[in-house]
């Protein structure tokens, strides 16, 4: 449930108009519920309550430091896969002691940083990187906290994109490699072993493939605690689907209902990684008509593109379009698309739709997870505005990005210059 809702015909978030801040911040701009974030966040964490828990908001679904800080300040921790979300995620205050780090390609100096700062844990997905962690803590004279990242080989029924916990994708370790570089970690005069994690892909609809998952996890730890390595955390990542469209996903409760069953035998510190679940529908994406083409196809061309959202050209992802003043009269069928030099620019495509006409705002929901954070400068677009909402009151927590931003850091060498 989140707190977009129309109001005598005009959209508004929270108690805000959403066309009062569109006047003030100008269109493109992806809009925030406060309410609804911490709502999200609280339904995820409560569903907890009586296990012992930690979550560790997923920072690469929305990477913004409020967005951050909201969630560190319910007592939130971090999951960070870079050494730039890592400072954002400082720079928002998150104690190191909750920040998990995931990622197949740590590069050194990013290791470095994460063990100087004092994380709760790496997880681990090679061999080859359990080693480079404990020559670098061995450089610093400390210990590296890790987990092994298991790759289960479980289908998560998800887009092939973003189901990681499959034998064919990139993610984790091979169960029957694991055992084994569990006993040579364990040598390491440099690591601390701190759990196993895993995180089998987002957007899943169904409990069935993270209960598996959480399955195989135990069969490990059981085997790990007859060689006396006890395992004190285990990492179920993320992954909780959302409604786009007509998807079902279970409620957090239901979620958390089936894992406590079959976590609740093995006592130790549960960590979740959620991204989606808490942000997706707790944003939207405000955009602009510029104009309309009718004919054998119809077009609505809108001044947001594929730059600002990309998951309807990546994924083919369903984004509902909402008109933000709603519009009476008929319908037509159409592709909402943007400025960008691509045919795959579009928002939406052969979508019935209000006939739009130029100067109306549309909302394109459920972008609060992977729309921001995944935008970029294509086309030389500045990237747009965020704006969060709290309560009667809007505050800009990114103010769009100026020409002069676009070229910041490029130089013209000498020899070019007449
Ligand atoms: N933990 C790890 C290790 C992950 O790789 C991810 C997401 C998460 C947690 C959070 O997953 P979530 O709860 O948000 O499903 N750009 C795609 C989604 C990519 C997900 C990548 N990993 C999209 O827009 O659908």
């Amino acid at each position: 449930m989140h707190f977009f809702q129309h109001k005598e015909g005009r959209l508004y978030c929270e108690e805000v108009p959403v066309e009062d801040i569109a006047y003030q911040v100008g269109t493109p701009f992806y809009l925030y519920s406060y309410r609804t974030l911490v709502r999200h966040f609280r339904a995820f964490d409560g569903a907890f309550s009586k296990f012992p828990h930690l979550i560790c908001y997923s920072a690469k679904a929305n990477s913004n430091l409020a967005v951050l800080k909201t969630f560190i300040n319910l007592g939130g921790g971090v999951d960070v896969v870079s050494g730039g979300e890592l400072f954002r995620a400082l720079r928002a205050g998150a104690d190191p002691s909750k920040i998990v780090y995931s990622g197949v390609g740590k590069r050194e100096d990013e290791i470095n940083y994460a063990l100087q700062e004092g994380i709760l844990m790496f997880n681990v997905e090679s061999y080859q990187e359990f080693h480079l962690i404990n020559g670098i803590a061995s450089k610093l004279d400390t210990k590296a906290p890790i987990s092994l990242r298991i790759n289960p080989d479980i289908d998560p029924h998800t887009h092939p994109y973003v189901a990681t916990g499959i034998r064919q994708a990139k993610f984790g370790i091979y169960m029957d490699q694991a055992l084994e570089w569990y006993r040579e970690a364990k040598q390491l005069p440099h690591l601390t072993i701190k759990g196993i994690s895993c995180h089998i892909g987002s957007q899943l609809t169904e409990v069935g493939p993270f209960v598996e998952a959480l399955r195989r996890v135990k069969e490990l730890a059981l085997k790990l605690a007859q060689e006396g390595i006890e395992i004190e955390y285990i990492d179920l990542g993320g992954g909780l689907g959302i409604t786009y469209h007509q998807e079902e996903p279970p409620h957090p409760r239901e979620y958390a209902q089936a894992i406590i069953a079959e976590g609740r035998d093995l006592p130790c510190t549960y960590i979740f990684e959620p991204g989606r679940v808490i942000v997706g529908n707790a944003g939207i994406l405000v955009t602009r008509v510029l104009y309309t083409k009718e004919g054998e196809k119809n077009f609505v061309v809108v001044d947001a593109a594929m730059n600002d959202l990309v998951r309807p050209t990546l994924y083919g992802a369903y984004q509902q379009i909402v008109s933000v003043r709603e519009k009476e009269g008929d319908e037509m069928v159409a592709d909402m698309v943007g400025p960008i030099c691509e045919s795959g620019d579009f928002l939406a495509r052969d979508r019935l739709m209000p006939r739009f006409e130029p100067g109306d705002l549309v909302a394109v929901m459920s972008a609060g997870a992977y729309g921001f954070s995944m935008s970029s400068n294509y086309n030389s677009r500045p990237r747009v505005a965020e704006v969060l909402v709290k309560d009667g009151d809007f505050y800009l927590i990114r103010q769009r990005e100026s020409y002069e931003d676009l070229i910041r850091g490029e130089r013209i060498p000498t020899f070019l210059e007449g």
